[in-house]
């Protein structure tokens, strides 16, 4: 007989607001088959995200631009297979919201058929009225600011957002606008350390990190990035934990551990 998982049993967003609330650090990382996906979660990682660097670490391409909804979607349910507690994030990738009822039709299909809790949607300023609207309609969103990928065009490279006083003052409002139009969850993505910590500790809501330093809630990478296994220039940001592990379990255990401890990152996985 088909048993349904019971829901309370899944980590959810109370659970990881309940943890910033007690102080406590948690771990996200990405994933994009069912086997790591049940690795990861048995290590412990809290938050499983189907990340559009799929796009750069599965697919070969040197941007995230092409990877499409059904390429979301088609992960999103190998991931959710390996998946019993750990909550499960998907992307929403480039040209999937481009205006609030577009992304509410693409991410009610996202759920519909991987039964993920969250949705990530970069944009920031942009994606106000989206997450306002996908909130009104019972989805919760991760919000994503600093170093958005699916904007290399206009931005001309990989580079830390948010130096100048200027644009440091613009995210920190920003942010709080996405808290207050329903956000959920609040990811910064190379950031300073002392303006990552700011945004943190002005907002309720849990704020993930990559490359965002050591003081906010959670830390995520991407899997090929710690398993030493990304092609090319590794990110400043990143660090392998292959090293002086015997195994992949060991690695992403020993990821855990440090961010549950505050050890990772350190300063010379930070931006200062
Ligand atoms: O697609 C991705 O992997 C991301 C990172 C921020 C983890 O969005």
């Amino acid at each position: 007989m088909y048993l349904p998982k019971p829901l309370e049993d899944s980590i959810t967003v109370t659970h990881l607001k309940k943890l910033k609330q007690q102080g406590e650090k948690f771990a996200c990382l990405t994933a994009y088959d069912y086997s790591f996906a049940k690795l990861i979660e048995e290590c412990g990682v809290e938050v499983v995200l189907v990340g559009d660097s799929l796009g750069m670490v599965i697919q070969g391409h040197n941007t995230t631009i092409p990877v499409t909804l059904d390429n979301i979607k088609y992960h999103g349910t190998t991931v959710r297979a390996g998946l019993d507690k750990s909550m499960l994030m998907l992307d929403m990738p480039f040209g999937s919201l481009n205006s609030p009822q577009q992304a509410l039709d693409n991410a009610s299909e996202l759920l519909k058929a991987t039964q993920a809790q969250v949705v990530k949607l970069e944009g920031g300023s942009t994606q106000i009225k989206t997450v306002e609207m996908l909130s009104a309609f019972g989805i919760a969103t991760c919000a994503h600011l600093g170093l958005q990928p699916q904007l290399v065009n206009k931005l001309g490279g990989y580079r830390v957002q948010g130096k100048a006083k200027s644009a440091a003052e613009e995210m920190i409002a920003t942010a709080k606008e996405l808290e207050a139009a329903g956000a959920d969850i609040l990811l910064l993505e190379c950031v300073p350390a002392s303006l990552a910590a700011e945004i943190t500790n002005s907002l309720e809501i849990p704020v993930i990190g990559i490359g965002a330093g050591a003081e906010v809630d959670g830390q995520i990478l991407v899997l090929h990035d710690i398993l030493n296994v990304t092609a090319g220039k590794k990110p400043k940001f990143s660090k392998n934990f292959m090293q002086g592990q015997s195994s992949i379990q060991a690695a992403i255990t020993r990821y855990v551990t440090e961010v549950k401890r505050g050890q990772f990152p350190d300063k010379t996985h930070s931006f200062l």
